[in-house]
């Protein structure tokens, strides 16, 4: 990595097979980004073991999700693509940075207060903690950019308090990174339920399309979703599902939402149902050739994932141990 060039670092949770909501709010960005920044990008394990996972599909998932995110773009000549678990500065940093951290502003994160409510049988410490591994993720490799969707905007907020509390303490130490956040896609909703953000872990199947479904599903998924009874493709906020839908037609043909307007004048759901599904279609089947290609083949993931680790690791050690140092610790 060449240190002239900004730094980029962004992660996505091994909790199934992601959907077009990851791919268009974030990941659809992360490739883009590979010429011009140092990018790196990490499967982030640790997070998900804030919900229970079975070990077995929490391994293959793992594997799965980076070799998606291979076949998204991401290209481990030009981007450290690595596991969170697999760069131990991550969870050391997190609790330096933890002492830095209000309690009062882990309970007002969002997706604390829903995570809490979707499982309040197992409301557990690493679920309130989250945002400061996320701030610990980042902060490790100075990134000046974090390419994300709306819904990780607090925790950013967050990792840049964090980071401004923490020079302020000890001088200058860490860069406050900036959101890389797109205008349209930033927050892609349920098929179903269009007041809902589109979740990997949702049960309800037609609500959500994934980036590995078949051709038919998508096409069904898409004639299923909720719309209203007006019958007129417009954005607008109180049509939310046709909005939604002509947000991931943007994101999938870079048509503006005035074209679109303008294609789908007169016409009528069941066609634009029908285009939607079709810009989807066509542009997921290049990543699902490849990912098939790339799951395959154990040994080059596993390879990958190694140098990743080993160049991640590099890097995070020179900002850990600097942090050591400047809190107090001994170093021999
Ligand atoms: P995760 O795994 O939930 O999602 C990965 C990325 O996808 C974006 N995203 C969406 N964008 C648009 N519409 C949606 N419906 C949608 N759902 C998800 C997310 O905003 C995210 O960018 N905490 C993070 C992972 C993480 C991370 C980090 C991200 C851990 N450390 C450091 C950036 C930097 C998460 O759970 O993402």
């Amino acid at each position: 990595m060449t240190s002239e060039k900004k730094r980029v670092f962004s992660g996505i949770q091994p909790t199934g097979t992601f959907t077009i909501g990851n791919y268009i709010g974030a990941v659809r960005n992360w490739p883009k980004l590979q010429d011009d920044y140092d990018c790196l990008y990490s499967v982030v394990d640790l997070h998900a073991i804030t919900v229970r996972q079975n070990p077995a599909d929490l391994r293959r998932r793992t594997r799965e999700t980076a070799a998606l995110l291979l076949a998204c773009g991401v290209d481990p000549e030009k981007s450290i693509l690595f596991v969170q678990s697999h760069v131990p500065a991550h969870t050391q940093l997190s609790w330096v940075l933890g002492c830095f951290c209000p309690f009062g502003d882990l309970t007002r994160m969002h997706q604390f207060k829903e995570k809490s409510a979707k499982h309040p049988e197992d409301i557990n410490g690493g679920l309130l903690t989250y945002p400061i591994l996320m701030a610990a993720d980042i902060l490790l490799y100075n990134a000046d950019l974090v390419p994300i969707g709306n819904d990780q905007k607090q925790h950013l907020e967050l990792a840049r308090n964090i980071a401004q509390r923490f020079n302020g303490v000890y001088s200058e130490t860490f860069v406050v990174p900036d959101g890389y956040i797109p205008k349209t896609g930033a927050r892609v909703m349920s098929l179903q339920e269009p007041e809902k953000k589109m979740s990997k872990s949702d049960t309800n199947a037609n609500a959500v399309v994934r980036v590995l479904d078949d051709p038919d599903s998508i096409v069904r998924k898409f004639k299923r979703a909720v719309t209203d009874s007006d019958g007129c493709v417009r954005a607008s906020a109180d049509k939310p599902g046709v909005t939604n839908l002509m947000s991931i037609y943007s994101a999938f043909t870079d048509k503006s939402f005035e074209e679109i307007e303008r294609e789908f004048d007169g016409v009528g759901y069941g066609a634009f149902k029908e285009a939607v599904a079709q810009s989807v279609v066509d542009g997921l089947r290049p990543i699902q050739t490849e990912y098939a290609r790339i799951l395959a083949d154990k040994k080059y993931l596993d390879g990958v994932l190694k140098t990743g680790a080993e160049r991640a690791d590099r890097i995070a050690q020179r900002i850990l141990s600097k942090v050591y140092r400047k809190v107090g610790f001994v170093q021999l």
